[in-house]
Protein backbone atom coordinates (compact mmCIF):
# COMPACT_ATOMS: atom_id res chain seq x y z
CA UNK A 1 0.00 0.00 0.00
CA UNK A 2 1.36 3.47 -0.95
CA UNK A 3 2.27 5.90 1.83
CA UNK A 4 -0.10 8.74 2.34
CA UNK A 5 0.72 11.34 0.36
CA UNK A 6 0.72 13.46 3.80
CA UNK A 7 2.95 11.07 5.50
CA UNK A 8 5.89 13.62 5.74
CA UNK A 9 5.68 14.54 9.36
CA UNK A 10 4.32 11.32 10.40
CA UNK A 11 6.45 8.78 12.51
CA UNK A 12 3.51 6.55 13.14
CA UNK A 13 0.85 4.75 10.93
CA UNK A 14 -2.61 5.72 11.08
CA UNK A 15 -4.86 3.90 13.58
CA UNK A 16 -7.29 1.22 10.96
CA UNK A 17 -10.08 2.98 13.33
CA UNK A 18 -8.89 6.83 12.07
CA UNK A 19 -8.93 5.10 8.64
CA UNK A 20 -12.55 3.79 8.60
CA UNK A 21 -13.90 6.62 10.24
CA UNK A 22 -12.20 9.84 8.24
CA UNK A 23 -12.89 7.73 5.02
CA UNK A 24 -15.02 8.74 2.49
CA UNK A 25 -14.28 6.93 -0.28
CA UNK A 26 -17.43 4.99 -0.08
CA UNK A 27 -19.39 7.85 -1.02
CA UNK A 28 -16.98 10.35 -3.08
CA UNK A 29 -15.99 7.53 -5.59
CA UNK A 30 -18.46 8.75 -7.32
CA UNK A 31 -16.95 11.80 -8.34
CA UNK A 32 -13.89 9.73 -9.52
CA UNK A 33 -14.47 11.26 -13.32
CA UNK A 34 -15.12 14.97 -12.41
CA UNK A 35 -11.98 14.61 -10.40
CA UNK A 36 -9.81 12.94 -13.31
CA UNK A 37 -11.19 16.22 -15.44
CA UNK A 38 -10.26 18.48 -13.03
CA UNK A 39 -7.06 17.01 -12.92
CA UNK A 40 -6.27 16.98 -16.59
CA UNK A 41 -7.33 20.75 -17.18
CA UNK A 42 -4.93 21.24 -14.33
CA UNK A 43 -2.38 19.61 -15.54
CA UNK A 44 -2.87 21.09 -19.05
CA UNK A 45 -2.40 24.22 -17.52
CA UNK A 46 0.62 24.35 -15.69
CA UNK A 47 2.25 22.53 -18.84
CA UNK A 48 1.09 25.80 -20.89
CA UNK A 49 2.15 27.96 -17.72
CA UNK A 50 6.07 26.24 -17.83
CA UNK A 51 5.34 24.97 -14.27
CA UNK A 52 5.82 21.27 -15.68
CA UNK A 53 6.75 20.07 -18.69
CA UNK A 54 5.01 19.29 -22.22
CA UNK A 55 5.94 15.65 -21.84
CA UNK A 56 5.35 15.62 -18.22
CA UNK A 57 2.12 16.72 -18.43
CA UNK A 58 1.72 14.14 -21.26
CA UNK A 59 2.39 11.53 -18.98
CA UNK A 60 0.21 12.77 -16.58
CA UNK A 61 -2.68 12.82 -19.21
CA UNK A 62 -1.84 9.79 -20.31
CA UNK A 63 -1.76 8.06 -17.16
CA UNK A 64 -5.36 9.40 -15.84
CA UNK A 65 -7.30 8.67 -18.99
CA UNK A 66 -5.88 4.78 -18.69
CA UNK A 67 -7.05 4.87 -15.11
CA UNK A 68 -10.50 6.25 -16.32
CA UNK A 69 -10.54 3.26 -18.54
CA UNK A 70 -9.53 1.17 -15.74
CA UNK A 71 -12.66 2.43 -13.68
CA UNK A 72 -14.90 2.25 -17.24
CA UNK A 73 -13.56 -1.55 -16.93
CA UNK A 74 -14.26 -1.73 -13.68
CA UNK A 75 -10.82 -2.67 -13.04
CA UNK A 76 -10.19 0.14 -10.80
CA UNK A 77 -9.94 -0.48 -6.99
CA UNK A 78 -10.73 1.65 -4.56
CA UNK A 79 -8.86 1.68 -1.20
CA UNK A 80 -10.28 3.24 2.15
CA UNK A 81 -6.51 3.44 3.73
CA UNK A 82 -6.35 6.14 0.75
CA UNK A 83 -9.27 8.25 2.38
CA UNK A 84 -10.53 9.67 -0.53
CA UNK A 85 -11.53 9.66 -4.34
CA UNK A 86 -8.50 12.47 -5.00
CA UNK A 87 -6.08 10.06 -3.31
CA UNK A 88 -6.82 7.09 -4.53
CA UNK A 89 -6.30 8.74 -7.95
CA UNK A 90 -2.86 10.28 -7.13
CA UNK A 91 -1.88 6.95 -5.71
CA UNK A 92 -3.24 4.79 -8.77
CA UNK A 93 -1.22 7.63 -10.87
CA UNK A 94 2.09 7.09 -8.71
CA UNK A 95 1.68 3.18 -9.28
CA UNK A 96 1.17 3.83 -13.04
CA UNK A 97 3.93 6.78 -14.07
CA UNK A 98 5.88 6.68 -11.22
CA UNK A 99 7.04 9.69 -9.16
CA UNK A 100 6.54 12.18 -12.16
CA UNK A 101 2.78 11.98 -10.77
CA UNK A 102 3.13 13.78 -7.85
CA UNK A 103 3.70 16.99 -9.88
CA UNK A 104 0.10 17.22 -10.74
CA UNK A 105 -0.42 18.46 -7.32
CA UNK A 106 1.62 21.34 -7.47
CA UNK A 107 -0.35 24.81 -7.09
CA UNK A 108 -3.21 22.35 -5.54
CA UNK A 109 -5.12 20.88 -2.57
CA UNK A 110 -7.59 18.51 -2.18
CA UNK A 111 -9.85 21.80 -0.89
CA UNK A 112 -10.20 22.69 -4.14
CA UNK A 113 -10.00 19.68 -5.47
CA UNK A 114 -13.14 18.48 -3.78
CA UNK A 115 -14.87 21.70 -4.85
CA UNK A 116 -14.20 21.73 -8.73
CA UNK A 117 -15.16 17.71 -8.34
CA UNK A 118 -18.66 18.88 -6.59
CA UNK A 119 -19.10 22.01 -8.69
CA UNK A 120 -18.72 19.63 -11.85
CA UNK A 121 -20.69 17.04 -11.12
CA UNK A 122 -23.83 18.73 -9.58
CA UNK A 123 -23.62 21.47 -13.01
CA UNK A 124 -24.00 18.23 -15.06
CA UNK A 125 -26.89 16.30 -12.48
CA UNK A 126 -28.76 19.99 -12.36
CA UNK A 127 -28.64 19.65 -16.15
CA UNK A 128 -30.63 16.50 -15.84
CA UNK A 129 -33.10 17.40 -13.42
CA UNK A 130 -33.90 20.49 -15.69
CA UNK A 131 -34.33 18.36 -18.71
CA UNK A 132 -35.87 15.50 -16.74
CA UNK A 133 -38.50 18.48 -15.50
CA UNK A 134 -39.05 19.56 -19.03
CA UNK A 135 -40.11 16.09 -19.79
CA UNK A 136 -42.76 16.03 -17.05
CA UNK A 137 -44.02 19.89 -17.98
CA UNK A 138 -44.54 18.49 -21.31
CA UNK A 139 -46.65 15.06 -19.81
CA UNK A 140 -48.63 17.40 -17.51
CA UNK A 141 -49.45 20.08 -20.76
CA UNK A 142 -50.61 17.06 -22.89
CA UNK A 143 -52.62 15.38 -20.01
CA UNK A 144 -54.25 19.13 -19.80
CA UNK A 145 -55.03 19.18 -23.74
CA UNK A 146 -56.44 15.90 -23.44
CA UNK A 147 -58.54 16.51 -20.96
CA UNK A 148 -59.60 20.28 -21.47
CA UNK A 149 -63.35 19.80 -21.36
CA UNK A 150 -63.59 17.46 -17.90
CA UNK A 151 -65.26 19.57 -15.03
CA UNK A 152 -64.41 18.82 -11.23
CA UNK A 153 -64.59 20.60 -8.09
CA UNK A 154 -62.18 23.34 -7.33
CA UNK A 155 -60.88 22.75 -3.35
CA UNK A 156 -60.38 25.20 -0.71
CA UNK A 157 -60.21 23.62 3.03
CA UNK A 158 -60.17 20.30 0.80
CA UNK A 159 -63.88 21.38 1.11
CA UNK A 160 -65.58 21.76 -2.35
CA UNK A 161 -65.63 25.17 -3.75
CA UNK A 162 -65.60 26.30 -7.37
CA UNK A 163 -65.86 24.11 -10.61
CA UNK A 164 -62.47 24.34 -12.28
CA UNK A 165 -61.05 22.45 -15.67
CA UNK A 166 -59.08 19.59 -14.39
CA UNK A 167 -56.61 21.35 -17.13
CA UNK A 168 -56.62 24.30 -15.17
CA UNK A 169 -55.78 22.16 -12.37
CA UNK A 170 -53.17 20.45 -14.05
CA UNK A 171 -51.87 22.99 -15.32
CA UNK A 172 -51.00 24.57 -11.45
CA UNK A 173 -48.48 21.85 -11.55
CA UNK A 174 -46.94 22.83 -14.26
CA UNK A 175 -46.53 26.42 -13.13
CA UNK A 176 -44.84 25.43 -10.10
CA UNK A 177 -42.38 22.62 -11.77
CA UNK A 178 -41.68 25.02 -14.21
CA UNK A 179 -40.52 27.69 -11.33
CA UNK A 180 -38.53 24.86 -10.05
CA UNK A 181 -36.89 24.31 -13.56
CA UNK A 182 -36.07 28.10 -13.62
CA UNK A 183 -34.80 28.03 -9.72
CA UNK A 184 -32.76 25.45 -10.53
CA UNK A 185 -31.17 27.09 -13.90
CA UNK A 186 -30.91 30.41 -11.80
CA UNK A 187 -28.74 27.73 -9.19
CA UNK A 188 -26.62 26.92 -12.13
CA UNK A 189 -25.03 29.81 -12.45
CA UNK A 190 -23.71 29.76 -9.02
CA UNK A 191 -22.62 26.08 -9.48
CA UNK A 192 -20.46 27.15 -12.51
CA UNK A 193 -18.07 28.60 -11.03
CA UNK A 194 -14.38 27.34 -11.37
CA UNK A 195 -12.22 27.13 -7.23
CA UNK A 196 -9.16 25.73 -8.79
CA UNK A 197 -5.88 27.63 -8.09
CA UNK A 198 -7.32 28.59 -4.52
CA UNK A 199 -4.70 25.69 -3.94
CA UNK A 200 -5.56 25.24 0.03
CA UNK A 201 -6.91 28.84 1.17
CA UNK A 202 -4.56 31.75 0.23
CA UNK A 203 -3.96 31.30 -3.63
CA UNK A 204 -0.44 29.87 -4.47
CA UNK A 205 2.71 30.97 -5.85
CA UNK A 206 2.71 29.62 -8.85
CA UNK A 207 1.61 31.41 -12.14
CA UNK A 208 -1.73 29.50 -12.73
CA UNK A 209 -3.77 30.35 -14.94
CA UNK A 210 -7.27 30.16 -13.43
CA UNK A 211 -9.49 31.54 -16.65
CA UNK A 212 -7.53 29.36 -18.89
CA UNK A 213 -8.88 26.07 -16.89
CA UNK A 214 -12.05 27.32 -16.02
CA UNK A 215 -12.52 27.98 -20.27
CA UNK A 216 -11.06 24.03 -20.15
CA UNK A 217 -13.77 22.79 -17.86
CA UNK A 218 -16.74 24.82 -19.44
CA UNK A 219 -17.27 26.84 -16.29
CA UNK A 220 -18.59 31.04 -16.69
CA UNK A 221 -16.63 31.96 -14.15
CA UNK A 222 -13.58 31.51 -11.91
CA UNK A 223 -14.36 32.10 -7.93
CA UNK A 224 -12.99 35.39 -6.20
CA UNK A 225 -11.76 34.81 -2.79
CA UNK A 226 -9.27 31.80 -1.89
CA UNK A 227 -10.96 31.10 1.18
CA UNK A 228 -14.17 31.30 0.02
CA UNK A 229 -13.84 28.91 -2.49
CA UNK A 230 -12.76 26.19 -0.49
CA UNK A 231 -14.99 26.94 1.89
CA UNK A 232 -18.15 27.48 -0.02
CA UNK A 233 -20.84 25.30 0.50
CA UNK A 234 -24.38 27.15 -0.72
CA UNK A 235 -23.86 26.34 -4.11
CA UNK A 236 -24.91 22.66 -2.18
CA UNK A 237 -27.66 24.05 -0.29
CA UNK A 238 -29.25 26.52 -2.49
CA UNK A 239 -29.44 23.18 -4.86
CA UNK A 240 -30.60 21.44 -1.94
CA UNK A 241 -33.20 24.07 -1.19
CA UNK A 242 -34.32 23.91 -4.65
CA UNK A 243 -34.34 20.23 -4.92
CA UNK A 244 -36.47 20.61 -1.31
CA UNK A 245 -39.30 22.92 -2.93
CA UNK A 246 -38.69 20.82 -6.02
CA UNK A 247 -40.02 17.37 -3.91
CA UNK A 248 -42.45 19.85 -1.64
CA UNK A 249 -44.71 19.87 -5.28
CA UNK A 250 -44.14 16.39 -6.03
CA UNK A 251 -45.59 15.86 -2.53
CA UNK A 252 -48.65 17.84 -3.03
CA UNK A 253 -49.05 16.12 -6.73
CA UNK A 254 -48.51 12.73 -5.03
CA UNK A 255 -50.77 13.37 -2.17
CA UNK A 256 -53.75 14.99 -4.50
CA UNK A 257 -53.36 11.90 -6.90
CA UNK A 258 -53.67 9.46 -3.13
CA UNK A 259 -56.40 11.30 -2.45
CA UNK A 260 -58.50 10.73 -5.98
CA UNK A 261 -57.99 7.28 -6.29
CA UNK A 262 -59.03 6.83 -2.63
CA UNK A 263 -63.00 5.60 -2.82
CA UNK A 264 -64.37 8.56 -1.37
CA UNK A 265 -63.13 10.52 -4.46
CA UNK A 266 -62.72 7.46 -7.39
CA UNK A 267 -61.53 10.50 -9.35
CA UNK A 268 -58.79 8.30 -10.72
CA UNK A 269 -57.55 4.90 -10.74
CA UNK A 270 -53.85 3.38 -11.13
CA UNK A 271 -53.60 0.81 -13.75
CA UNK A 272 -52.69 -2.16 -12.28
CA UNK A 273 -48.69 -1.65 -13.32
CA UNK A 274 -48.55 1.50 -11.57
CA UNK A 275 -49.92 0.05 -7.94
CA UNK A 276 -49.10 -2.70 -5.24
CA UNK A 277 -51.61 -5.14 -3.41
CA UNK A 278 -51.82 -6.09 0.62
CA UNK A 279 -50.40 -9.44 1.72
CA UNK A 280 -53.44 -9.77 3.73
CA UNK A 281 -56.46 -7.88 2.15
CA UNK A 282 -57.35 -9.29 -1.28
CA UNK A 283 -59.36 -6.08 -2.18
CA UNK A 284 -56.92 -4.05 -2.04
CA UNK A 285 -55.22 -1.76 -4.60
CA UNK A 286 -52.61 1.05 -3.32
CA UNK A 287 -51.35 3.97 -4.16
CA UNK A 288 -48.18 2.97 -3.34
CA UNK A 289 -46.00 5.21 -5.48
CA UNK A 290 -47.39 8.82 -4.80
CA UNK A 291 -47.26 7.40 -1.01
CA UNK A 292 -43.24 6.96 -1.69
CA UNK A 293 -43.28 10.58 -3.81
CA UNK A 294 -44.94 12.06 -0.45
CA UNK A 295 -42.65 10.28 1.69
CA UNK A 296 -39.04 10.82 0.13
CA UNK A 297 -39.46 14.26 0.62
CA UNK A 298 -38.55 13.92 3.57
CA UNK A 299 -35.34 12.57 2.83
CA UNK A 300 -34.25 16.01 1.11
CA UNK A 301 -35.79 18.13 3.32
CA UNK A 302 -33.29 16.22 5.77
CA UNK A 303 -30.66 17.02 3.58
CA UNK A 304 -30.96 20.05 3.09
CA UNK A 305 -31.61 21.00 6.77
CA UNK A 306 -28.29 18.42 7.80
CA UNK A 307 -26.03 20.55 5.36
CA UNK A 308 -27.34 23.79 6.69
CA UNK A 309 -26.13 22.69 10.36
CA UNK A 310 -22.85 20.80 9.36
CA UNK A 311 -21.97 24.50 7.59
CA UNK A 312 -23.44 26.69 10.44
CA UNK A 313 -20.60 28.27 12.87
CA UNK A 314 -17.81 26.88 11.05
CA UNK A 315 -14.51 28.81 10.73
CA UNK A 316 -13.10 30.24 7.50
CA UNK A 317 -12.22 27.95 5.59
CA UNK A 318 -12.01 24.55 4.81
CA UNK A 319 -12.99 22.00 7.72
CA UNK A 320 -12.87 18.28 7.01
CA UNK A 321 -16.86 18.89 8.25
CA UNK A 322 -17.53 19.58 4.88
CA UNK A 323 -17.15 16.16 3.96
CA UNK A 324 -20.37 15.37 5.39
CA UNK A 325 -21.57 16.98 2.49
CA UNK A 326 -21.46 14.45 -0.22
CA UNK A 327 -23.71 11.82 1.45
CA UNK A 328 -26.97 14.02 1.84
CA UNK A 329 -26.27 15.50 -1.90
CA UNK A 330 -26.24 12.46 -2.93
CA UNK A 331 -29.18 10.69 -1.60
CA UNK A 332 -31.10 13.84 -2.10
CA UNK A 333 -29.96 14.29 -6.19
CA UNK A 334 -30.83 10.33 -6.82
CA UNK A 335 -34.17 11.06 -4.46
CA UNK A 336 -35.06 13.67 -6.38
CA UNK A 337 -34.02 12.02 -9.60
CA UNK A 338 -35.99 9.46 -9.19
CA UNK A 339 -39.25 11.03 -8.11
CA UNK A 340 -39.03 12.67 -11.47
CA UNK A 341 -38.76 10.31 -13.74
CA UNK A 342 -41.52 7.55 -11.63
CA UNK A 343 -43.84 11.19 -11.18
CA UNK A 344 -43.73 11.63 -15.18
CA UNK A 345 -44.65 8.08 -15.72
CA UNK A 346 -46.86 8.01 -13.50
CA UNK A 347 -49.26 10.64 -14.80
CA UNK A 348 -49.18 8.23 -18.26
CA UNK A 349 -50.64 5.02 -15.80
CA UNK A 350 -53.28 7.26 -14.14
CA UNK A 351 -56.98 6.99 -16.07
CA UNK A 352 -59.42 9.83 -15.50
CA UNK A 353 -62.89 9.33 -13.91
CA UNK A 354 -64.34 11.90 -15.55
CA UNK A 355 -67.90 11.43 -14.80
CA UNK A 356 -66.82 11.12 -10.95
CA UNK A 357 -65.43 14.67 -11.44
CA UNK A 358 -67.99 16.51 -13.11
CA UNK A 359 -70.79 14.63 -10.49
CA UNK A 360 -68.73 16.17 -7.46
CA UNK A 361 -68.18 19.56 -9.44
CA UNK A 362 -71.97 19.16 -9.71
CA UNK A 363 -73.11 18.98 -6.54
CA UNK A 364 -73.07 21.13 -3.29
CA UNK A 365 -73.68 24.46 -4.36
CA UNK A 366 -70.48 25.16 -6.02
CA UNK A 367 -72.12 27.79 -8.47
CA UNK A 368 -73.39 29.91 -5.21
CA UNK A 369 -70.82 32.35 -6.45
CA UNK A 370 -72.61 32.81 -9.40
CA UNK A 371 -75.66 32.96 -7.99
CA UNK A 372 -74.12 36.27 -6.11
CA UNK A 373 -72.95 37.33 -9.39
CA UNK A 374 -75.47 37.03 -11.00
CA UNK A 375 -77.71 39.25 -8.71
CA UNK A 376 -74.50 41.97 -8.44
CA UNK A 377 -75.32 41.98 -12.31
CA UNK A 378 -79.24 43.13 -11.45
CA UNK A 379 -77.43 46.06 -9.83
CA UNK A 380 -76.94 44.83 -5.95
CA UNK A 381 -73.78 45.09 -3.52
CA UNK A 382 -71.83 42.08 -3.81
CA UNK A 383 -71.99 41.60 -0.32
CA UNK A 384 -75.83 41.86 0.07
CA UNK A 385 -76.12 39.12 -3.18
CA UNK A 386 -73.64 37.08 -0.79
CA UNK A 387 -76.03 37.05 1.63
CA UNK A 388 -79.05 36.43 -0.90
CA UNK A 389 -77.56 33.54 -2.53
CA UNK A 390 -76.37 32.13 0.97
CA UNK A 391 -79.98 32.06 1.71
CA UNK A 392 -80.45 30.26 -1.17
CA UNK A 393 -78.17 28.04 -0.64
CA UNK A 394 -79.92 27.16 3.12
CA UNK A 395 -83.44 26.72 1.70
CA UNK A 396 -81.53 24.12 -1.30
CA UNK A 397 -79.76 22.17 1.76
CA UNK A 398 -83.18 22.02 3.66
CA UNK A 399 -85.40 20.40 0.56
CA UNK A 400 -82.01 18.48 -0.44
CA UNK A 401 -81.77 19.60 -4.24
CA UNK A 402 -79.16 22.14 -6.04
CA UNK A 403 -79.85 25.79 -5.81
CA UNK A 404 -80.80 25.54 -9.77
CA UNK A 405 -83.43 22.92 -8.53
CA UNK A 406 -84.62 25.42 -6.55
CA UNK A 407 -88.17 27.08 -8.39
CA UNK A 408 -87.71 30.70 -9.40
CA UNK A 409 -90.93 31.83 -7.09
CA UNK A 410 -89.08 30.29 -3.97
CA UNK A 411 -85.92 32.17 -4.98
CA UNK A 412 -88.28 35.23 -5.53
CA UNK A 413 -88.94 35.00 -1.86
CA UNK A 414 -85.18 35.88 -1.19
CA UNK A 415 -84.83 38.55 -3.95
CA UNK A 416 -86.89 40.39 -6.74
CA UNK A 417 -84.29 40.75 -8.41
CA UNK A 418 -83.90 36.90 -9.22
CA UNK A 419 -85.24 35.82 -12.90
CA UNK A 420 -85.66 32.91 -15.50
CA UNK A 421 -81.94 33.66 -16.99
CA UNK A 422 -80.69 33.34 -13.01
CA UNK A 423 -80.72 29.18 -14.24
CA UNK A 424 -78.60 30.23 -17.21
CA UNK A 425 -75.74 31.75 -15.29
CA UNK A 426 -76.07 27.93 -12.71
CA UNK A 427 -74.39 25.39 -15.34
CA UNK A 428 -71.29 24.06 -15.06
CA UNK A 429 -69.53 24.81 -18.06
CA UNK A 430 -71.20 28.99 -18.07
CA UNK A 431 -69.71 28.59 -14.79
CA UNK A 432 -66.18 27.63 -15.44
CA UNK A 433 -65.80 29.88 -18.55
CA UNK A 434 -66.94 32.80 -17.29
CA UNK A 435 -64.06 33.00 -15.13
CA UNK A 436 -62.02 34.36 -18.49
CA UNK A 437 -59.82 36.38 -15.97
CA UNK A 438 -56.28 36.00 -17.07
CA UNK A 439 -55.21 32.75 -15.11
CA UNK A 440 -58.78 31.79 -14.72
CA UNK A 441 -60.43 28.60 -15.64
CA UNK A 442 -61.95 29.78 -18.67
CA UNK A 443 -61.85 26.81 -21.53
CA UNK A 444 -60.59 29.19 -23.66
CA UNK A 445 -57.95 31.11 -20.86
CA UNK A 446 -56.41 27.70 -20.09
CA UNK A 447 -56.28 26.61 -23.70
CA UNK A 448 -54.29 29.99 -24.40
CA UNK A 449 -51.95 29.09 -21.54
CA UNK A 450 -51.75 25.36 -22.59
CA UNK A 451 -50.38 26.68 -26.00
CA UNK A 452 -48.17 29.38 -24.03
CA UNK A 453 -46.62 26.18 -22.68
CA UNK A 454 -46.06 24.25 -25.49
CA UNK A 455 -44.74 27.36 -27.28
CA UNK A 456 -42.37 27.86 -24.15
CA UNK A 457 -41.60 23.80 -23.81
CA UNK A 458 -40.42 23.87 -27.73
CA UNK A 459 -38.30 26.57 -27.22
CA UNK A 460 -36.39 26.50 -24.12
N1 LIG B 1 -12.44 14.22 1.32
C1 LIG B 1 -12.41 15.62 1.57
C2 LIG B 1 -13.83 16.20 1.46
O1 LIG B 1 -14.66 15.55 0.94
C3 LIG B 1 -11.52 16.29 0.55
C4 LIG B 1 -10.77 17.45 1.08
C5 LIG B 1 -9.90 17.03 2.19
N2 LIG B 1 -9.02 18.05 2.59
C6 LIG B 1 -8.29 17.91 3.70
N3 LIG B 1 -7.46 18.82 3.95
N4 LIG B 1 -8.42 16.89 4.50
O2 LIG B 1 -14.11 17.27 1.90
Amino acid sequence: MADKPWSGRFSEKTDRAVELFTASIDTDRRLARWDIRGSIAHCRMLARQKVITDQEAAAIIEGMEAIEKDMDAGRFMFSDALEDVHMNIEAALTERIGPVAGKLHTGRSRNDQVAVDVRLWLREETGNMIEGLKALRRKIVAMARDHIDVIMPGYTHLQRAQPVRLAHHLMAYYEMFSRDGQRFRDCLRRINVMPLGSAALAGTTYPLDRVYVASLLGFEGVSANSMDAVSDRDFVIEFLADASICMMHFSRLAEEMILWASSEFRFISFSDAFATGSSIMPQKKNPDIPELIRGKTGRVYGALVALLTTMKSLPLAYNRDMQEDKPPLFDAVDTLAACIDIGARMLDNITINREMMRRAAAAGFLNATDMADYLVGKGLPFREAHALAGKAVAAAIEKGCELQELALDELKRFSEHFDRDVYDVLGLERVTDTRNTYGGTARSGVLDRIAEAEKDLEEE
